[in-house]
């Protein structure tokens, strides 16, 4: 059942490509634009919408928060992140034209249950990205969008949080195009750009898994690993932060890169590795150069750069020790092929240092309990 692989974690994230292609499936109509069919709320109320918050935890929220950046760009509202346990317990602000995504691979996880049964106490609709047929949260939501990544076995997620951001922006694109936020062709391009995404990460299984293997030896002894990235990098970073203490139990911070010279660099020392996700060169120029600025400061004082970065980033190659290579693509793409390396680094440094991959200590798969 793990199909040739030694773990399932290992086939999980070799799944990266699929969970995303298979996620796009099937929603599209004869001129191309997007359908839900699995959405039962009605056009209209989707028009009304004002507000989305997203209430998730760990893996999921980050997906969320990657897809923040997309949605609140396209369609021009706002869009809140919450921890699904903490948002009950604050009175949050809900109205019928509030849109609550309530995000989880399976479905069963109590805190987020909880979280969508307030909302909808509070009279505001319910849509559920959920990797898990029937499972209470779609079942008790107003609307429920797939993510057809498949069983996630392994306790760290991996496949499901592409799959989580393919589905939330899917449910973006879609409220642009219901709302008349953005022009067709826009649409169209950035669904172009969407569907070229598993080719992308292909590549990066492909090409980079033995520069990631020799980083994770050489860093297997860390004690400590910082993540730090900007705009989409940043939910990025945390994510690839996560991934490394579940499972390689390393102790691992993710912070926004911009962040740095408020408190964090007091943390940089001489060999500390210091991960960077860098945005693309073209487009956001600023945010490229910014992030780079962010390497020179730690590098100056000893860190051990490991960069996630564009094919061929001049910048990188002068001060990065190591590079996983990303393929070219929109920076609002980018955190689909820059979870990758930081999901085979995690499972590389777990693996050498002799632990389960696929089930790591003191967690479970679904957290059933408050
Ligand atoms: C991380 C991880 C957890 C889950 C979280 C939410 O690898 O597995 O952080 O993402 O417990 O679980 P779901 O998505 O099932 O609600």
């Amino acid at each position: 059942e793990k199909g040739g692989w030694d773990s399932f974690m290992d086939k999980e994230i070799h799944e990266d490509p699929a969970a995303v292609q298979r996620t796009l499936l099937g929603r599209f109509d004869t001129n191309g634009d997007i359908t839900l069919d699995e959405v039962r709320i009605d056009e209209h109320d989707f028009k009304s919408i004002d507000k989305i918050i997203v209430v998730a935890c760990g893996t999921a929220s980050y997906a969320g928060q990657v897809a923040k950046y997309a949605i609140e760009h396209w369609v021009r509202i706002p869009v809140e992140i919450e921890l699904a346990h903490e948002f009950r317990y604050r009175d949050p602000i809900l109205t019928p034209r509030t849109l609550v995504v309530a995000i989880s691979q399976s479905g069963e996880t109590m805190d987020t249950l909880m979280a969508l049964r307030h909302a909808r106490e509070q009279g505001s609709k319910v849509l559920a990205i959920c990797n898990t047929q029937g499972a209470s949260i779609p079942r008790e939501s107003d609307a429920v969008l797939y993510t057809h990544a498949g069983p996630e076995v392994a306790v760290a997620s991996t496949k499901a949080f592409v799959a989580q951001i393919t589905a939330a922006y899917l449910l973006g694109l879609y409220l642009a195009q219901v709302k008349g936020a953005m022009f067709r062709d826009e649409i169209h391009q950035m669904l172009d750009s969407l569907k070229d995404m598993p080719r992308k990460i292909q590549w990066v299984l492909d090409t980079q898994p033995k520069t990631i293997q020799a980083a994770a030896e050489r860093m297997v002894n860390a004690n400590s690993f910082l993540f730090l990235g900007r705009h989409v990098g940043y939910p990025v970073a945390l994510e690839g932060a996560l991934k490394l203490k579940e499972i390689a139990y390393t102790f691992t911070e993710g912070f926004a890169a911009g962040e740095l010279k408020h408190g964090p660099i007091a943390l940089v020392d001489e060999g500390e590795p210091v991960v960077f996700i860098v945005p693309p060169q073209r487009g956001r120029n600023v945010l490229h150069a910014k992030v780079i600025s962010g390497i020179e400061e730690v590098k100056a004082r000893g860190a051990y750069i490991i960069a996630v970065a564009e094919q061929g980033d001049p910048d990188v190659e002068r001060y990065a020790d190591v590079v996983f290579w990303r393929p070219a693509c929109p920076t609002l793409m980018s955190p689909l092929v820059d979870v990758v390396p930081l999901q085979l680094f995690a499972m590389d440094m777990a693996k050498l240092k002799g632990y389960d991959v696929d089930k790591p200590r003191n967690l479970a798969k679904s957290v059933t309990v408050e």
